[in-house]
């Protein structure tokens, strides 16, 4: 068989929860290009190989069924594709350092930096590097140093391209992107460099959509979204606590705030607090690129989108154990969902991982329920071995427990029998709806004493106005 010439090579190297899909919908609408993706993990390539992809992500085991062998391509060979693609992606993590000078606050750029002195080693012609991993501003300077100190005749574009897609709805936000940002120098080889990358995203993405600027603005975008998406969301549960000492409800609040147009609906819904693999780590490595270059004021304000994440945490917590007499020993309490959000297997800083270390500090039984993410529960809780259960069905995990504690908003968590819940359970029946998803008043209706989240508590024990002090 005549094997189809591909126009162009694009290779990704990294192919984590960002790497895989964006090639997979690059390779969907560009038939044409060849697309490779590369990781250190074995494990992982062979899972992306296999018919038990590494991650669940809604529409993404059916793009890549219709696209792997034909021009999607996963592989080990990280040196030898290098020197094949001429185009390449950067899509390695970039996690909060854990050691050294800026533990705990600046992002740990080993894993770019070894990339790009990878790509320098195995280079033998001219190529563009994009960053899609997320990066502290300037960090394409120093790609562009080690990248420089190579051979005369093989030279180096570096490009940012940061990606703004989120879990859950990764596919619909890769193929309907609000925007596609691609940073370049304004040299001419920095503008060739940038065409020849619109030139892929104008294969789906309409032009108005795609928009360009210099390197830094393009690094410090990505860093300045996530912290204003995160800042929606700590200053409405900022709020919410507000609304458990005054019996305000944060729902009434935040659709009468949300309908100013200037102010917008989204990203206002109140909960037990952000988690997932970026906000916070991109927050702190704001905060510290802040206190970097001198402005601390700056700093402090960002700071506190974190602190109060913390504190929403924390707060949910005292509530369970103030309402639960103050004793969880020995006690059964249930958590729905362990995901960070709805529609992902994906538990990284997620909310519950330290709600179930703290329930577990208190000696209560934990027993943990998850469509999609028990695996990655039992490998965050793997230190209290032997003392969580991990049961999929809601109904069976809820057996015999004293309180529900809802972590994800899963649809699933929406439509539950809280009838046949309440039925099996310890009395007097607690639910903490961390998501404020149940039906609350049916729920307390139904016998449960009910807390939600930035409302007043239904309790049987006490007048609802009387229920927190
Ligand atoms: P991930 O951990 O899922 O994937 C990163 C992959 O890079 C891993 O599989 C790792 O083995 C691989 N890797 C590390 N060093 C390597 C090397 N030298 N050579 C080859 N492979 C290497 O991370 P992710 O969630 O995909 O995030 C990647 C980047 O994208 C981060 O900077 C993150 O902030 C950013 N981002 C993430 C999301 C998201 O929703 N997860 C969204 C937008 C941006
Ligand atoms: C987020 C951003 O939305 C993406 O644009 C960005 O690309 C990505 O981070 C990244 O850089 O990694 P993601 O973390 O996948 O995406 O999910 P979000 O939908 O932003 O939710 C983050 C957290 O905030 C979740 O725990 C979610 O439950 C919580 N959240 C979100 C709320 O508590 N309330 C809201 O109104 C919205």
């Amino acid at each position: 068989m005549m094997k189809r010439q591909l126009k162009k090579n694009i290779l990704c190297i990294g192919a984590g929860y960002v790497g895989a899909p964006t090639m997979a919908m690059i390779a969907e609408k560009c038939p044409d290009y060849k697309v490779t993706v590369v990781d250190i993990n074995p494990v992982k390539i062979d899972a992306w190989n296999s018919d038990r992809l590494p991650i669940y992500e809604p529409g993404l085991e059916e793009i890549i069924r219709r696209n792997r062998g034909r021009n999607l391509f996963f592989s080990k060979d990280i040196e030898d594709a290098i020197r094949r693609n001429d185009i390449i992606f950067v899509s390695v993590n970039t996690p909060t350092k854990t050691f050294g000078t800026g533990a705990g606050m600046a992002a740990d750029l080993q894993f770019v930096e070894k990339t790009a002195r990878q790509i320098l080693k195995c280079a033998e012609s001219s190529k563009i590097v994009i960053e899609k991993s997320t990066l502290p501003v300037k960090t394409a300077q120093a790609m562009e140093r080690i990248l420089a100190s190579g051979k005369d005749n093989v030279t180096f574009e570096v490009l940012s391209n940061p990606e703004f897609m989120a879990e859950g709805t990764a596919i619909s936000d890769l193929e309907n992107p609000d925007r596609v940002l691609i940073g370049s120098r304004e040299t001419p080889g920095g503008l060739a460099a940038r065409r020849e990358l619109v030139r892929i995203y104008n294969r789906w993405v309409p032009p108005e959509r795609i928009i360009t600027s210099n390197l830094w603005s393009s690094e410090l975008s990505k860093l300045v979204a996530n912290a204003f998406l995160a800042q929606r969301v700590s200053s409405i549960n900022s709020i919410s606590a507000l609304c458990e000492k005054t019996d305000a409800d944060i729902s009434e609040v935040a659709k009468a705030v949300g309908m100013d147009s200037r102010i917008g609906a989204k990203f206002l819904k109140a909960g037990v607090g952000f988690g997932g693999s970026c906000f916070k780590k991109d927050i702190l490595n704001l905060v510290y690129l802040c206190r970097y270059y001198g402005l601390p004021e700056v700093a402090d304000y960002w700071e506190n989108v974190v602190r109060i994440n913390t504190y929403q945490q924390d707060r949910f917590l005292a509530t369970i154990l103030s309402a639960m007499f103050n004793t969880l020993a020995g006690k059964r309490i249930c958590l729905l969902g362990f995901a960070f959000k709805a529609d992902t297997g994906d538990t990284r800083e997620s909310p519950a991982i330290s709600i179930a270390g703290k329930l577990l500090a208190e000696q209560a039984e934990v027993v943990i329920s998850d469509p999609k993410a028990l695996g990655n529960a039992a490998v965050d809780l793997a230190d209290f071995a032997g003392r969580v259960r991990y049961v999929e069905d809601p109904y069976l995990a809820a057996k015999g427990c004293h309180a529900l504690v809802i972590m994800t908003d899963w649809d699933l968590y929406r439509r539950l029998d809280y009838r046949k819940l309440y039925r099996s359970m310890v009395r007097p029946a607690f639910l903490f709806d961390g998501r404020n998803v149940a039906d609350h008043a049916k729920c307390f209706a139904l016998g449960f004493n009910v807390y939600p989240i930035g409302k007043p508590a239904l309790s049987h024990f006490q007048p609802p106005s009387a229920v927190r002090g």
